[in-house]
């Protein structure tokens, strides 16, 4: 894949906008959404500062989308209160969406119409039109390395290359905030690091960023701070290597669930919290060497990590053995 040019889009970018003033780009306080009579957002505060990469994280049917719909203006909120760039939503949703990026969780892009012809097509919402235009059109077929394809209906495109122009579409406006909504699922790994390296670019240029994801390392690898939602309600909030330190032991040790079953022949004697996942077990110590000492005499094969912001997810979502 041909990387796009250092400087694409740099020039008109809400960055300067953003730049403003202190206030968070984002306000939430007190959402709520209830579907059928169960509460599918359960009372979130929220404040993301201008510039800031947002990630939320959470299960499936967390309420991760509900929120972000709610923040979109595309959801009737039912309590509460959102404000994005200083102004309420739905009173200013006008105004908010034209300095507003959106990557949905599911495509819409238009079928009937070529690669070209969806940017031309969601431009003209904007009232974008003229030489600017064909620029930035050029520049964003760049970004998403879609040049060859311009001319492609979207139906013979590939699930990668849909997600890459969804990203470049949202861009059209110079967007001052970006709610991306599961980008990169679908995604192989190279087309992943590509879309990565976008995103980096719009963080370093001054761009709000909010992110879903179910790929922990990419959330740690991008975010600056993340919310794990579970059943509507945020549980934990902080930096990645934050959440790593207070909620999950800095070592865990793996080994097959064979291996677990003759470690752990007496749970009640367990040395260190373990956690079953599929086929292997999970056991998290500050003392990576004693439980090791324990395995190689027990004749136990086993390989040795540092805790990640997957295994904050799973204590704080799932539950071990202990629990
Ligand atoms: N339009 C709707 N009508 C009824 N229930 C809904 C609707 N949209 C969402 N829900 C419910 O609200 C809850 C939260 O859904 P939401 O799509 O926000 O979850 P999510 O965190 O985005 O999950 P995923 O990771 O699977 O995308 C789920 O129980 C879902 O079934
Ligand atoms: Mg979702």
């Amino acid at each position: 894949m041909t990387p796009p040019t250092a400087n694409a889009l740099a020039d008109d970018t809400g960055a300067a906008a953003v730049a403003e003033g202190t206030r968070p780009a984002i306000d939430i306080q007190g959402l709520r959404k209830v579907y059928n009579g169960t509460s599918a957002v359960d009372g979130i505060d929220l404040a993301i500062p201008s510039g800031e990469f947002f990630g939320l994280l959470g299960p499936n049917g967390a309420g991760k989308t509900t929120t972000l719909r709610m923040l979109l203006g595309l959801t009737p909120i039912d309590a509460g209160s959102v404000r994005v760039l200083g102004m309420p939503i739905p009173e200013q949703e006008r105004e908010i969406r034209a300095r507003l990026g959106v990557v949905p969780q599911f495509d819409t892009l238009d079928p009937d119409f070529t690669v070209e012809e969806n940017l031309l097509t969601y431009a003209s919402y904007f009232g974008l039109s003229g030489p600017a235009l064909t620029r930035r059109i050029e520049e964003l077929l760049e970004l998403a390395n879609l040049e060859t394809r311009r001319r492609a209906r979207i139906d013979t495109l590939s699930g990668g290359m849909k997600r890459r122009l969804t990203l470049a579409r949202a861009l059209i406006n110079g967007p001052e905030v970006v709610i991306l909504d599961e980008p990169t699922t679908g995604l192989d790994p190279q087309a992943r690091h590509h879309l990565w390296r976008q995103l980096r670019r719009l963080r370093e240029r001054g761009v709000t960023l909010v992110l879903t994801t179910h790929y922990m390392e990419e959330a740690e690898e991008l975010c600056d701070r993340v919310a794990i939602i579970d059943a509507g309600r945020i549980i934990a909030c902080d930096s990645p290597r934050a959440l790593i330190a207070e909620h999950v032991e800095p070592w865990v040790i793996s080994l097959s669930a064979a291996s677990a079953r003759r470690f752990i022949a007496d749970p009640a004697t367990l040395p260190a919290r373990m956690l079953e996942i599929a086929d292997s077990w999970l056991i998290y110590t500050a003392d990576p060497a004693a439980v090791r000492a324990e395995l190689e005499s027990a004749g136990l094969a086993h390989s040795t990590r540092a805790a990640n912001l997957e295994d904050v997810f799973l204590r704080l979502t799932g539950h071990d053995l202990r629990e």
